[in-house]
């Protein structure tokens, strides 16, 4: 194969052939391929699209790059299998719903392999909160992932450089070549690196809203339709929600402040939004994976799964009880008139909290544990002018006014009387 033909095929608006797919991808994974030649792919299957078909062939070979976790060995201490579920969410504000979902899931015999990464731009990463807590490691060999899967049942750790390596290269490429936004590439780099880590069962929380990838319900169901296929086809029981990321989920956007709220959650607390969300996919995942009478809430009120998360928490190095890092400084934002507060935009809380150093600008950079933005009111709320809508946190405070900025009309206040749009689970796929 030429790589010259691959990309003039599909420049012509030509299907690819698996074998040119699978040549192709193992090429570039290889060095073969230039870095130039596969932008210039990714931008005409960006621009000209993909079938099912190929991008169900491009998702194996990108599968085909690296190792495959396999958990068939995992049991039960009455020697059945022990199922495996787990869930991806393609990335918000405030989106804690992995820190109290996998230990909840694991309540119910349900082993939890939640392999995850760190944030990127505005949306936060669940290994970057995590750290936050003292002692706590991100990093696991498979068989401490194996170990603590059978033991304590929930693993909320990085994925291993081996899985999908040919994903890690694209995903870079398209970085900086503006090919993130294409729905066969998003999909088939998602669901390679799920198919490979080996989960039986996955939930797909697909984000719609300014806080997400796909700003409109079209393209994100389009983008869950496609990764529900590619999942049954690799016979990983799939299902889609599409959820609202208009407004930030709970009350914190940063990294030490979610886990303080997703404890809280853990608790028997915390905000409805969190609570109704993760109680919603932990019934997704259990049913998925076979468990039909489960009541995840109740499992919230009366501390087992509290009592999981301490035990993942504490497996991983990780002190439950230890203090969370507390920011240096903060400054507070008020609400500039008396009514009801109709919008809170995702985006421009997500790119504060990144601001202020929850978030990083390269991929190198260091997070701030303690930085971030806490809310006082979420959208429907009744608000009265000079009162607090926001605390900015961080360490270094000349980062203050370049959040505010960003800050700037994120919050809609309507005569009273106004209602909010807000549905948190927009549909099912
Ligand atoms: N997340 C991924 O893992 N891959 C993409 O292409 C987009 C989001």
């Amino acid at each position: 194969f030429d790589a010259v033909d691959v990309i003039r095929a599909k420049r012509d608006r030509r299907d690819l052939s698996d074998a040119q797919i699978d040549w192709v991808v193992d090429a570039y994974t290889r060095g073969v391929v230039a870095d130039e030649q596969m932008a210039a792919l990714a931008m005409a299957i960006l621009l000209n699209g993909m079938t099912h078909r190929e991008t169900a062939r491009w998702t194996s070979a990108m599968i085909a790059s690296g190792e495959r976790l396999d958990f068939s060995g995992l049991r039960r201490s009455d020697g059945r299998g022990l199922p495996t579920a787990d869930k991806h969410s393609t990335g918000g504000v405030g989106d804690k719903i992995t820190l109290p979902l996998a230990p909840l899931v694991a309540v119910y015999g349900v082993a939890v392999p939640q392999l995850s990464g760190r944030g990127l731009g505005h949306t936060g990463g669940t290994l970057d909160k995590l750290e936050s807590i003292p002692g706590w490691r991100a990093s696991l060999t498979n068989e401490e992932m194996m170990a603590q899967l059978g033991d304590v049942g929930a693993v909320i750790c990085a994925a291993g450089s081996g899985l999908a390596p040919a994903d890690k290269k694209l995903y870079a490429l398209r970085d900086v070549t503006g090919t993130v936004e294409a729905i066969p590439l998003i999909a088939s780099s998602i669901m390679s690196k799920k198919i490979a880590e080996g989960t039986g069962s996955l939930v797909l929380d697909v984000k719609v809203g300014s806080g997400a990838f796909m700003k409109d319900a079209a393209q994100a169901r389009e983008l869950a339709e496609t990764m529900v296929a590619l999942g049954k086809d690799a016979g990983v029981n799939t299902v889609a929600l599409l959820t609202n990321m208009a407004t930030p989920l709970g009350l914190t956007a940063g990294n030490a402040i979610e886990v303080e709220e997703s404890v809280e959650v853990l608790a028997g607390g915390g905000p409805e939004d969190v609570v109704e969300l993760t109680v919603r996919l932990a019934e997704e995942m259990l049913e998925c994976a076979g468990v039909h009478d489960a009541d995840p809430r109740q499992a919230l009120r009366d501390g087992r799964a509290m009592d999981v998360w301490r035990r993942m928490i504490a497996a991983q190095g990780g002190d439950p009880d230890a203090a969370l890092p507390v920011a240096k400084e903060s400054e507070t934002v008020y609400a500039p008139a008396d009514g009801v507060l109709v919008e809170l935009d995702a985006l421009k809380v997500g790119v504060a909290a990144w601001r202020l150093g929850a978030g990083r600008a390269r991929k190198e950079d260091p997070v701030q544990a303690a930085a971030g933005v806490r809310l006082h009111a979420k959208p429907g709320a009744l608000v009265r002018a000079g009162e607090p809508l926001m605390t900015l946190l961080t360490d270094t405070p000349e980062r203050f006014e370049r959040a505010k900025e960003t800050l700037e009309g994120a919050a809609v206040i309507a005569p009273a009387g106004s209602r909010p749009a807000q549905q948190l689970v927009i549909d099912r796929i």
